[in-house]
């Protein structure tokens, strides 16, 4: 079935000069016309009754994308915000806990542990490579117990999802808490927050959301509730008991990040018309789509393709090739922007972005012009 999105999608034939910039990196990503205009609402009291209903109204909707009844609460700030939170209300100084990375989303979160005091158990695997559920499995039994692990979703270094509906019920067993960074995934990829027993999951508003970047968005659980309760790390701003006691009455503790909330409560609209599952869909097809544009190159694809990244694709490199000046002649001539490879693999990898607002469109424009720029046609 053609999503509402694909539908809506001017044709598009000439692949030099855009109109607009064509965004192809993974956050922040484009904003629909609809959610640019909502964006531009008057203020209103952050303490009266506009607000409530716009927080209830998209509370609610981010709950169902997070397919979870569990409390949902909204933070001003970025993802990496989300990460901490999650980190000082569930734990106490000291706690072990097992880190799980595959790129460099999963270090930083890490490094947030370490930051806290957690003792901090770090199994880090290659970039490229998933975590395999049986090695989890096989830490998790063999290592002394922990109180929770940390793992990323999607990996938006390496353009590599983690089977977390596979690996989720191994830290039930074990008796751990999930916390799971769903930044990058969140409202593109399925996610089943309940099915698969996630305490914590975040998200951050300029990926798949559609909106601008600003406001971070995690589900918690009955259990990281009582976790949060018998927390001992030092917390303020990102306190989830006062956001709740707040959130509550229809309030923030502190000023809500409204016009963000004005974009949300349109995109969650976007997403309703479209259907959450043709939503899941059309990142699945933009997914092979580009990945089948990449070989069509001649490119070669990274990470492992068991479980390649419908919201990112990582490419390596060709060699000899000057990417740095690719870049600039696709930004400057095409408008296309690509995203550099990050870290370890800055200079040899550079990824595509096709989450939130994208229409295969936008990728077959990118990959022309890449192909141009590389002289390699599409073939
Ligand atoms: C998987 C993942 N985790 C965390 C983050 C950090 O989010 P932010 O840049 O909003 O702090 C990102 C951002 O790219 C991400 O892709």
């Amino acid at each position: 079935m053609v999503s509402t999105l694909e539908r809506a999608a001017p044709a598009q034939t000439e692949h030099r000069r855009p109109r607009e910039i064509n965004l192809r990196i993974p956050g922040p990503t484009a904003l629909p016309p609809s959610v640019r205009r909502a964006l531009g609402g008057q203020m209103i009291n952050h303490r009266g009754p506009e607000f409530a209903a716009l927080q209830h109204e998209t509370v609610e909707g981010v709950k169902r994308v997070f397919q979870t009844k569990n409390d949902v609460l909204f933070f001003p700030g970025s993802g990496t915000g989300g990460l901490e939170a999650a980190v000082v209300n569930c734990f106490s100084p000291g706690d072990p806990v097992l880190s799980i990375t595959i790129g460099s989303f999963g270090e930083r979160w890490c490094d947030i542990a370490r930051a806290f005091g957690l003792a901090v158990d770090h199994m880090p695997l290659e970039w490229g490579t998933a975590a395999d559920p049986d090695a989890v499995r096989q830490r998790l039994k063999s290592g002394p117990p922990v109180k929770g692990v940390l793992i990323t979703h999607n990996e938006t270094s390496t353009g590599v999802t983690n089977p977390i509906a596979e690996i989720a019920p191994i830290v039930r067993d074990a008796g751990a808490l999930l916390l799971v960074d769903a930044v990058s995934s969140m409202a593109a990829l399925p996610f089943d927050t309940d099915a698969w027993g996630v305490d914590v999951a975040i998200t951050g508003s300029q990926k798949a959301w559609m909106i601008p970047p600003g406001m971070t968005m995690l589900s918690v659980s009955e259990r990281a509730w009582q976790a949060t309760e018998q927390a001992k790390l030092p917390r303020s701003y990102w306190d989830f008991r006062a956001m709740r006691r707040y959130m509550e009455r229809g309030q923030t503790p502190y000023t809500p990040a409204i016009t963000i909330m004005y974009g949300l409560r349109e995109a969650l609209q976007l997403i309703e018309k479209e259907g959450l599952e043709n939503v899941f869909q059309r990142h699945h097809q933009i997914g092979e789509f580009t990945r089948r544009g990449v070989t069509r190159l001649g490119l070669e694809l990274a990470g492992d393709p068991r479980y390649y990244s419908d919201t990112v694709t990582a490419v390596v490199a060709p060699p000899g090739v000057d990417m740095k000046a690719v870049h600039k002649r696709l930004r400057e001539e095409y408008g296309v922007v690509l995203a550099t490879g990050q870290e370890q693999w800055r200079d040899t990898h550079f990824r595509i972005g096709h989450l939130g607002y994208v229409r295969r469109a936008d990728v077959q424009q990118a990959l022309a012009a890449l192909g141009e720029v590389l002289g390699r046609p599409l073939r």
